[in-house]
């Protein structure tokens, strides 16, 4: 089964508002089954709640730091977070290469350390407005790809994979079905060549997922569900875009 849905929170929500979320979330999970794991993932101060209060959904961070303990100030271990009861974790999100400055090797470490915990890694990729201009795309993620992927150790079945262009994060401008299939079928041929069991894992897409778009995008070959930002903090509309990836896939995911 590829299909997966993960929820972003991004640096969103006070305690009393996530519960909330996490309330509604667990009250329309009961209400229906999907088919597929849904991850959710709050800010690290929110984890724990999260762990405690929801029944149908994984708990994920949005990041984390290689290594158990150490002197870092201000991190948080993959050992930490697993130790918590969070089973994925978020690697490689735009926001962090763009004001963090995380990069090829930190992120290449950051994937291994929390495959090693027992962490699966949702490792995004995706170029910026000026690449896709300039007809980059496809070199950029093959960068990406290859800086973090190749002549790793990685466990294939532990790796989730984001497509996430850019200019489509928190813009309102999602990209086409067409753009995003070409994009995921780009990336499933690259992790061929890496020695990936390419058809096995999932590749999610993320960028302005709405309620009124998700199905378009989930009905693409090669999309497999999504990471949704903006949309996840609102029950009914995360929820909507789970509807829509299980009308997609149906009896398939
Ligand atoms: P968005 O964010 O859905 O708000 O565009 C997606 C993401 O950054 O993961």
């Amino acid at each position: 089964m590829r299909a997966l849905l993960a929820a972003n929170w991004k640096m969103h929500l006070f305690t009393a508002q996530a519960r909330d979320l996490l309330l509604e979330l667990n009250r329309l999970g009961a209400e229906e089954k999907m088919p597929f794991p849904i991850v959710i993932c709050p800010s690290h101060i929110h984890l724990r709640m999260a762990k405690e209060h929801l029944a149908a959904c994984e708990v994920g961070a949005q990041n984390g730091y290689p290594g158990e303990f150490g002197a870092y100030t201000g991190e948080v271990s993959m050992a930490q977070l697993w130790e918590l009861g969070c089973r994925y974790v978020i690697v490689g999100h735009s926001e962090r290469r763009q004001y963090f400055g995380e990069a090829g090797a930190l992120l290449r470490d950051k994937v291994l350390d929390a495959q090693a915990r027992g962490l699966r890694v949702i490792y995004c990729v995706g170029e910026t407005a000026a690449q896709r201009q300039a007809g980059q795309t496809l070199t950029v993620l093959q960068r990406q790809l290859e800086e973090v992927l190749r002549g790793a150790t990685i466990a294939w079945s532990q790796l989730i994979l984001a497509y996430e262009p850019v200019w489509a994060i928190g813009t309102g401008v999602n990209a086409t079905p067409q753009q995003a299939q070409e994009a995921h079928a780009f990336i499933r041929a690259r992790l061929k060549d890496l020695g990936a069991p390419e058809e096995a894992i999932p590749l999610l897409y993320g960028g302005s997922i709405k309620p009124n778009n998700a199905e378009a995008l989930f009905s693409q070959p090669d999309v497999d569900g999504g990471l949704v930002g903006g949309a996840s903090l609102v029950a009914q509309d995360f929820w909507a875009i789970a509807q829509a990836l299980k009308k997609a896939k149906g009896a398939s995911s």
